[in-house]
């Protein structure tokens, strides 16, 4: 088995493109489907309450198709626990979700959130249901993870991302290694994603324990220009091969 990480698309940005119309084109589940064929080993999708991309058809559709692993992020809510417990993803990601936000903008806050997360994650775990939680690379929230008896943690990598000096990136490796580290004496599996990019994937490579990245936004930019399956690979080679 590789010892790199796998690579789960996040193909919600092409549900953007078709809802910019309200047509059914392009369609997500095609996309998905390419994904697959050019080397993705899960795909991801966030349904939003406010169905602002990803619809209901879109998972339905996704949990019959795709041969791969489905993750699917979404909010603690019981109308989002009743669709999981309907759909049956092989995973769960519980992210946080404000309606004005142009994407997710930070990690869960475990402990502020604890007994409701408790009563999203129990029944999906009961149903076989992985459960990974969205949060940011500290040693509180990792604890509270465990606590919660998450089966993964996806540590957020936006913040890595937005940095520009390079002090500052260094410092947000370094916290992000603590943190990968951190989880794994814990026994969580330590996935990342958001704001990855073909440019900044690099050092992220390099967190210790790293078994799962999310990428959506720029695999689908590049997809623009390339198609998916082109995308997907390039990406999948610079994981694998560091090219
Ligand atoms: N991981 C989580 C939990 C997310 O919410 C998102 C965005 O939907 C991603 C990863 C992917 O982020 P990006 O589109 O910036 O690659």
């Amino acid at each position: 088995m590789s010892d790199k990480p796998v690579l789960h698309v996040n193909v919600d940005h092409i549900a953007t493109i078709r809802q910019a119309r309200g047509t059914n084109e392009p369609d997500p589940v095609y996309a998905a489907l390419q994904a697959e064929q050019a080397g993705a080993e899960g795909i991801t999708v966030h349904l939003r309450e406010d169905r602002r991309h990803i619809q209901d058809r879109d998972l339905r559709l996704m949990r019959e198709m795709i041969l791969t692993r489905l993750n699917l992020e979404m909010a603690s809510t019981g109308e989002m626990l009743e669709i999981a417990k309907k759909v049956k993803p092989d995973m769960v990601t519980l992210v946080p979700e404000k309606r004005r936000e142009i994407t997710t903008e930070g990690g869960l806050d475990l402990s502020a959130n604890f007994e409701d997360l408790k009563k999203t994650i129990g029944p999906l775990k009961e149903r076989g249901i992985r459960v990974s939680l969205f949060i940011d690379p500290d040693q509180k929230q990792i604890e509270q993870a465990l606590k919660l008896e998450a089966d993964d943690i996806e540590l957020h990598t936006g913040e890595y991302a937005n940095q520009k000096d390079p002090k500052l990136v260094k410092a947000q490796l370094k916290r992000l290694k603590i943190a990968a580290k951190f989880g794994h004496e814990l026994k969580l599996k330590i996935n990342a994603g958001h704001g990855l990019t073909y440019v900044n994937i690099g050092p992220v490579l390099g967190l210790p324990h790293l078994r799962e990245l999310n990428i959506g936004h720029s695999i689908i930019a590049r997809s623009v220009y390339t198609g998916i399956y082109q995308a997907v690979r390039e990406m999948r080679a610079l994981i694998r091969e560091g090219v």
